[in-house]
């Protein structure tokens, strides 16, 4: 048995783990290994090595990937299946497990569709990929937010200001709600729940008439209040995701709040740092533990899966239902259990 393995979309600590974890799991099987460069780019372009245990000594805790990673469709590609195909075939790879988020484990389910035996794996700092509790990187991203809003606090409370902290979450608010909630925010604007300005600004003055004098405001990338205009940009990348950094939320934001309610205010974007540093130990295990387990799906021969997490066990689902539930929203007793401490 030969297993290829892959690391696609943005990188997050967490992710050298799962490929050590996979790489352990092969050689203890007697299992080969090849590791495959920049996701679905390299397996394109046959950008693949092999793997041994001196090629994952050493990286448990480092943060990104060391196999590089890619925001790469093979489908939009000319040729791009048959350049996969061919890949796999010079290489002599019997399986592929594919770690990433949604896009990436789209494309392994329409691999999968097209004969190629993949398993995935889920990762994504955003946390929203159905059919798992948690995503190896969310854990992380959300420890250097909660970091992030504890220096903040002394900060805002010195100078008795408004904070606006932009956070990462496309199309859902994980990391802007447990991240606020565990460092102390005191108003948190999500995807999936509709937002205004006028609202926020409305709790600010009650904080300040309570004699609150400053307040940390958490708004995740994605959010669009009803009151704001924030423009997107136009580009997009291979899976047709426009660029959240470019449209700058929490900087306008920032500014509205500022000319609504004459209350000094700062705007921090944490942007990268989320997905930057070593891995947390919840992370760390998670990765070894769903490394493992995709290895253990290639030997059951249960291809087409994600392996994942659900109330602490390790469980397998089918690709088509993850793609298809996709992405995942919050809890709404989340964004609840929030609101009592602002
Ligand atoms: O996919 C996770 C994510 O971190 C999103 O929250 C964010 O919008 C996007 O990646 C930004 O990625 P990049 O700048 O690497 O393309």
């Amino acid at each position: 048995m030969r297993i290829a393995v892959l690391t696609g979309g943005g990188d997050c600590p967490g992710l050298n783990g799962a490929i050590r974890a996979v790489v352990r799991k092969c050689l203890a099987l007697n299992y080969e290994v090849v590791g495959v460069k920049r996701g679905w780019l390299g397996l394109m372009k046959g950008d693949v090595e092999p793997m041994g245990a001196h090629s994952v000594s050493g990286i448990l805790p480092l943060g990104g990937t060391i196999l590089g990673t890619s925001r790469t469709n093979p489908f939009k590609e000319a040729d791009g299946l048959a350049r996969i195909e061919a890949t796999l075939r010079d290489y002599r790879v019997d399986a592929l497990i594919a770690i990433g988020g949604d896009d990436t484990l789209g494309v392994a389910n329409a691999l999968c569709k097209h004969g190629i035996l993949t398993v995935g794996v889920p990762k994504t700092m955003d946390n929203d990929v159905a059919l798992t509790d948690y995503c190896i990187g969310f854990d992380s991203a959300v420890s250097i937010v909660t970091d992030a809003l504890d220096k903040l606090h002394t900060t805002a409370s010195s100078h008795h200001r408004v904070m606006v902290v932009e956070v990462m979450g496309r199309d859902s608010g994980w990391v802007a709600l447990v991240g606020g909630l565990a460092g102390g925010a005191d108003w948190i604007m999500i995807p999936e729940v509709p937002a205004s300005v006028e609202e926020a600004c409305e709790h600010l003055r009650n904080r300040r008439g309570k004699g609150k004098d400053f307040s940390i405001i958490v708004v995740a990338e994605g959010v669009t209040p009803i009151d704001l205009s924030v423009t997107d940009d136009t580009s997009v990348d291979a899976f047709g995701h426009v660029r959240l950094d470019r449209r700058g939320v929490g900087e306008a934001l920032g500014r509205r709040i500022e000319e609504i309610t004459g209350f000094e205010t700062r705007v921090t974007v944490l942007g990268h740092l989320q997905r930057g540093g070593s891995p947390t130990v919840f992370d760390r295990m998670l990765a070894t533990r769903l490394g493992v387990a995709a290895v253990d799906c290639v030997k059951e021969r249960k291809f087409g899966k994600m392996v994942a997490l659900q109330c602490s066990q390790i469980a397998t689902v089918e690709l088509d239902d993850v793609i298809s539930q996709s992405p995942r929203n919050v809890d709404p007793s989340l964004y609840e259990l929030a609101a009592i401490f602002y």
